[in-house]
């Protein structure tokens, strides 16, 4: 895996380890924001954020609690604070990048910790909603993830995730993988679908996903 300061997008490498991709954006993370949103004008933030905003409708902005999983440097906590909410935690494997989200000072609380089958330090049923953002991608977040996101969100509460749509075939982890996974869990009885809709312009030519989860 490249641990080069300048990178894109593209070259994420599907082998690598939660430790090597947190160390990759160690390294992205002062060059990041220019290249996700300045150069690739990337709307995932805003579509993410937005989808968040639909689905808790009139609920009060400021008493919700939301956790952003892969907050990364708080391009969707930001997002998040435009519409209104105020009870912002984060996650990330990366601390570099939660440096710089923390600057925002937008979050609450930040969590540097995997995102996978391990138990986060958060009690069960925090969360009101949690904003998935971009954090699926090949050696990223994993269906191995989704028992453990549903365990710290209150029942009734929505789990939001957004993409690149074309990871769900391209992505090995992911093509016949994560959606029959979504669909088992539902199965289960721990979910409920509310959308799956795909957007133009993730970044560039790209469209995005977002799937919008109800906790039961
Ligand atoms: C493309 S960035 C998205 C950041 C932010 N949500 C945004 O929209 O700009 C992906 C983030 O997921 C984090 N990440 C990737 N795999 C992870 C894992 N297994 N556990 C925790 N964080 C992870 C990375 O450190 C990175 O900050």
């Amino acid at each position: 895996m490249s641990v080069e300061k300048k990178t894109t997008p593209e070259i994420f490498d599907p082998r690598s380890t939660p430790e090597m991709t947190a160390k990759y954006y160690d390294n992205w993370s002062g060059h990041y924001e220019e290249e996700i949103m300045t150069q690739l004008k990337c709307t995932a933030p805003r579509v993410c954020a937005g989808a968040v905003g639909k689905a808790l409708g009139g609920l009060d902005r400021g008493k919700v609690k939301i956790l952003d999983v892969g907050a990364g440097t708080g391009l969707c906590g930001e997002e998040l604070v435009q519409l209104g909410f105020t009870d912002i935690d984060g996650v990330d494997g990366s601390q570099d990048m939660l440096n710089l989200a923390e600057r925002k000072q937008i979050y609450k609380r930040l969590i540097c910790d995997f995102v996978g089958p391990n138990r986060l330090d958060i009690e069960n049923d925090t969360y009101d909603a949690i904003a998935c953002c971009s954090s699926f991608a090949p050696g990223h977040l994993k269906e191995d993830c989704l028992p453990e996101l549903i365990r710290v969100v209150k029942p009734g509460g929505y789990i939001i995730i957004t993409f690149r749509e074309e990871y769900l075939y391209i992505v090995e982890d992911y093509n016949g993988k994560l959606e029959p996974a979504m669909a088992r869990l539902q199965d289960d009885g721990l979910w409920e679908r509310v959308s799956r809709e795909v957007f133009p312009k993730f970044y560039e030519d790209k469209n995005g996903i977002t799937f919008v989860y109800k906790v039961l």
